[in-house]
């Protein structure tokens, strides 16, 4: 039996930050949380703080500007979150697949560096800071968690269809990165657990322009999303740190 083995799942939240707390998934899992973890202390960040009163409902949740292209922001924000005691849980939620002019490219004609910049600063290097400042954070006591929403279509050996060079490729690259993290943060903090998570087809702005093509009844709401997100994440062990999961548990092959 491995040194990780030994230790307790995920289950002890009391300290939690969610990243990206003004998206769909983002505002659900924040929701979710609330609900089914009533004792812990909640951080949401988003580039507009206070955009929905969930303030209102408990004195646990507290929200938070934060910057993505400022790191001393992120760094704040970190420091924040772990300001009464080390973090137990930080789901980062942020992430883009289109935005104004962006669109996924069907061909790599369609292709720029300018989309896929904008991409990689989204889906990769804002994560990566996000993991920089936040993973320390983390409980070394007992068992804790670091979940990027990345996305199936991240995985290169599942990739049948190709199209979406950008949102593809940055995904990868942010699966390598959670890869690394969970590789380095294993060394010093053993209850850790670092994964990239998919969270299914879910209605979102993000997911709008191509809902057309998803088959009947897979679409998820939000709301089922973060709770199927959260029921994986409380599965998962630290000997699991560094992969991808679904939303249904299942691991994403890289
Ligand atoms: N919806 C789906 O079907 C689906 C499928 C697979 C994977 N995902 C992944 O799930 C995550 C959340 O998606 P969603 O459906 O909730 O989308 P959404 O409702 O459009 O929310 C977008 C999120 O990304 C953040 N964001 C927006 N522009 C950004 C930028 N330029 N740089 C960094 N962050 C930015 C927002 O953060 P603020 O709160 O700070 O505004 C918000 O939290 C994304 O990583 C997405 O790739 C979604």
């Amino acid at each position: 039996m491995s040194i990780f083995e030994v230790r307790a799942e995920l289950a002890n939240l009391k300290n939690i930050a969610v990243i990206g707390c003004s998206g769909a998934i983002g505002k659900a899992l924040v929701e979710v949380l609330i609900s089914r973890f009533p004792d812990a202390r909640i951080y949401g960040f988003s580039r507009a703080a206070s955009l929905h009163s969930l303030e209102d409902k408990t004195d646990k949740y507290q929200e938070a500007r934060i910057d993505y292209d400022d790191e001393e922001s992120i760094a704040k924000c970190a420091d924040l979150a772990a300001h009464t005691g080390p973090l137990d849980l930080v789901i980062v939620a942020t992430g883009i697949l289109h935005q104004g002019e962006i669109t996924p490219e069907k061909s790599l004609r369609e292709l720029s560096a300018e989309k896929m910049m904008a991409l990689y600063q989204a889906n990769c290097i804002t994560p990566s800071l996000l993991a920089k400042h936040f993973i320390p954070q983390l409980n070394k006591q007992s068992t804790s968690g670091f979940a990027a929403l990345s996305a199936r279509v991240g995985s290169i050996s599942d990739n049948g269809l190709g199209g979406w060079y950008a949102y593809r490729a940055s995904k990868a690259a942010l699966n390598m990165v959670i890869k690394n993290a969970g590789i380095e943060t294993a060394r010093r903090n053993k209850s850790a657990i670092i994964v990239g998570l998919h969270p299914g087809t879910v209605d979102s702005d993000l997911s709008k322009p191509f809902q057309a093509n998803v088959p009947a009844g897979k679409l998820f709401c939000p709301l089922d999303s973060a709770n199927y997100l959260l029921d994986t994440l409380l599965t998962l062990t630290p000997n699991q740190t560094g992969k991808c999961f679904a939303w249904d548990g299942q691991e994403i092959a890289p």
